[in-house]
């Protein structure tokens, strides 16, 4: 058996071509108004099932996935909540010190698996912190570490905003996670073809769930930066598997603040090309 395992329902196929259309690797072709795997077809597919996803009929199986394991109830928000969802989303920081609840971690981990990446590599892996005291862990080492580089005078100068924030840090202010309970940290296989966006799209999805279901979020340089700076103990922390690099940090969990109005934005520089332009 092939691995692509491409098969078609002869009782439900219309042979209207649809998913030959769709394919975008032209890994299908028609063989006497039946769809089939195209020369070469094995080769070029990218594993994106919108053969299965796109058939009328439901008469398409791929990879052993087969129409009955798909959804196919739709709801959409209203583009206007999705506006305001955008509009006042606030970065968090100040979080409740809590594990959030069992339902809302299964909402965001079970979104994640819908998150596209570039030529539907998949190269994506995720670190979730998901309980309160595995965080207050990781906080109170990585707290510790910064705060022998600052005594022994050993920190790059990158991280001149660590050494701005000394005193709070001796006080035993967390300088870096904003004192979230929980973080979710992307790697990326060093391989993947769009390893520089694919984690951000993934995180942006996150975090755009995460709002949706009332928990504040925090896109985290700090704590990127300062993964980068003990890499081989974040790597170990976090469990990042081998061959993988941690691509970025998102801070989550219940907010301790609320915001009664949206902040005021300019619009961005955005340029209309309406009509051809001269190459001069
Ligand atoms: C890539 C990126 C990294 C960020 N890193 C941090 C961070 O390390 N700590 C922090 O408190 N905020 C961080 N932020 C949040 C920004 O400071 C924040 O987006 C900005 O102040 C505007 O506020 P708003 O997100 O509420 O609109 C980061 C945001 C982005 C997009």
């Amino acid at each position: 058996m092939s691995e692509m395992n491409f098969t078609v329902d002869p009782g439900k196929c219309t042979g209207c071509e649809t998913c030959v259309r769709d394919c975008p690797s032209a890994s299908l072709a028609m063989l006497d108004g039946t769809p089939v795997v195209a020369r070469f077809g094995e080769k070029s597919c990218i594993k994106c099932q919108h053969c299965l996803a796109v058939c009328p009929e439901g008469a398409v199986s791929i990879f052993g996935k087969n129409p009955e394991d798909c959804g196919t109830v739709k709801t959409l928000p209203q583009p206007e909540e999705v506006a305001s969802l955008y509009q006042f989303r606030r970065s968090c920081r100040q979080y409740k010190h809590k594990t959030i609840a069992k339902s809302k971690l299964d909402a965001l981990l079970g979104m994640l698996r819908w998150t596209p990446t570039g030529h539907n590599d998949r190269g994506l892996h995720f670190s979730v912190v998901d309980d309160v005291g595995a965080m207050d862990g990781i906080r109170s080492f990585i707290g510790s570490a910064l705060l022998q580089m600052v005594h022994t005078d050993t920190l790059p100068p990158a991280f001149r905003w660590v050494k701005m924030r000394r005193s709070i840090l001796e006080q035993g202010a967390d300088i870096v996670f904003a004192s979230a309970p929980h973080i979710i940290v992307a790697s990326v296989r060093d391989d993947s073809l769009c390893k520089e966006i694919d984690p951000i799209i993934a995180l942006a999805q996150f975090e755009t769930m995460a709002q949706s279901l009332g928990l504040g979020t925090t896109w985290c340089g700090f704590a990127y930066w300062v993964f980068q700076l003990f890499e081989k103990d974040a790597r170990k922390l976090l469990r990042i598997p081998e061959g993988h690099s941690i691509a970025y940090v998102m801070l989550f969990g219940e907010p301790d603040v609320e915001y009664p109005r949206s902040t005021s934005q300019e619009p961005p520089g955005i340029t209309l090309i309406s009509e051809m332009p001269s190459a001069n």
